[in-house]
């Protein structure tokens, strides 16, 4: 049976109490949320997902005060970032306290922590007066859900309720920031733009590469459809190929004839591109085109979190 779906805070918090699992809307993806200082709960996650034990989950705070009774070490940048984007689509990795257990973290002494940049998912927290564990709301290794009705399609008979806060408005995942000897390291492309965190705290280090230790779980095959995704010159992969739809950032292509074309943002606003590029891959996944032909992103501003998903999703 698919689980609810609702805007009712109080069973959502009802739900958590009694370890279960609810889907949360936040402004990147949903989230499939536990309490995170219960290791029995947050276990029942990994189980959902179907998430290997290795891959750390992030833990959702209700406000930059918060970070004070979870994170054992704060680096000045830390807290400049902190204060400038959150509520907001950053993950700041930190050393953490000993109140959360370390299934949380797949055993690392750091915690990737946010606040997240939704009224329904803020409101909950503030309820609950407690941080939430959650990774994205999809099974392994698979597109991250931007509806309610994604999470219903994919873990639904996984799940006890799916809080419907609405399409995500920023719709990619939480740039991920990481500290190495008190300098900032970027782990992961995201929805802040590398360009807006290095005008708040200087030059930045890009490690994101699966083979990174420090960030597990950014395996190169992630993010991924079910189908076939190609990514390049739209001409040139279009000779020949059949069945085919089209992921464009501002062209029309419709002339080549695609099955489905997914124009992002014809005007050429990279936040709106990023805002409707999962729900393009989903509708892709459900479609009869046998394979999806991507353009290539400008790499600037959230263009290089776009271009990162599509490769992902290209292996
Ligand atoms: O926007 C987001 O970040 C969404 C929403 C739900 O908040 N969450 C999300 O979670 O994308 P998930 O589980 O799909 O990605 C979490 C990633 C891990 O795969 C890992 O790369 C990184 O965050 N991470 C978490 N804790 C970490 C740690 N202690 N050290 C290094 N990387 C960490
Ligand atoms: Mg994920």
């Amino acid at each position: 049976m698919s689980a609810p779906i609702g805007t009712n805070i109080n069973k959502a918090a009802e739900y958590l109490a009694h370890r279960g699992l609810v889907a949360i809307p936040t402004e990147t993806v949903y989230g499939l949320a536990a309490r995170a200082l219960s290791a029995e709960a947050v276990a029942r996650i990994f189980i959902a997902k179907n998430r290997p034990r290795f891959d750390p989950l992030i833990v959702h705070i209700g406000d930059v005060a918060w970070l004070e009774r979870y994170a054992s070490e704060i680096p000045g940048k830390a807290k400049t970032l902190a204060e400038r984007f959150w509520p907001g689509p950053l993950t700041l990795v930190l050393p953490k306290k000993e109140a959360i257990p370390d299934i949380v973290t797949a055993g690392l002494p750091t915690a990737g922590f946010r606040v997240p940049h939704h009224p329904l998912t803020l409101a909950l927290l503030t309820q609950l007066n407690e941080p939430l564990a959650a990774p994205s709301a999809n099974p392994f290794g698979y597109v991250s859900p931007t509806t309610a009705q994604h999470v219903a399609d994919q873990l639904g008979d996984q799940i006890d309720y799916i809080l419907d806060g609405g399409p995500c408005t920023v719709g990619v995942e939480s740039t991920i920031v990481g500290f190495q000897d008190g300098e900032p390291v970027i782990y992961r492309l995201g929805g802040i733009a590398v360009e807006e965190i290095e005008k708040s705290i200087g030059p930045v280090d890009i490690q994101d590469s699966s083979s990174n230790p420090a960030a597990p779980g950014m395996l190169d095959k992630h993010y991924a459809p079910g189908k076939e995704v190609r990514l390049g010159d739209i001409e040139e992969m279009a000779k020949g190929a059949t069945e085919f739809s089209i992921l464009s950032f501002q062209t029309d292509w419709s002339h080549l004839h695609p099955i489905k074309q997914y124009q992002l943002s014809a005007t050429g606003d990279l936040s709106q591109a990023a805002a409707g590029l999962f729900e393009a891959l989903h509708d892709f996944d459900q479609s009869e085109a046998s394979v999806l032909l991507a353009e290539i992103f400008p790499e600037e501003g959230l263009g290089r979190a776009i271009n990162d998903r599509l490769r992902r999703a290209a292996k």
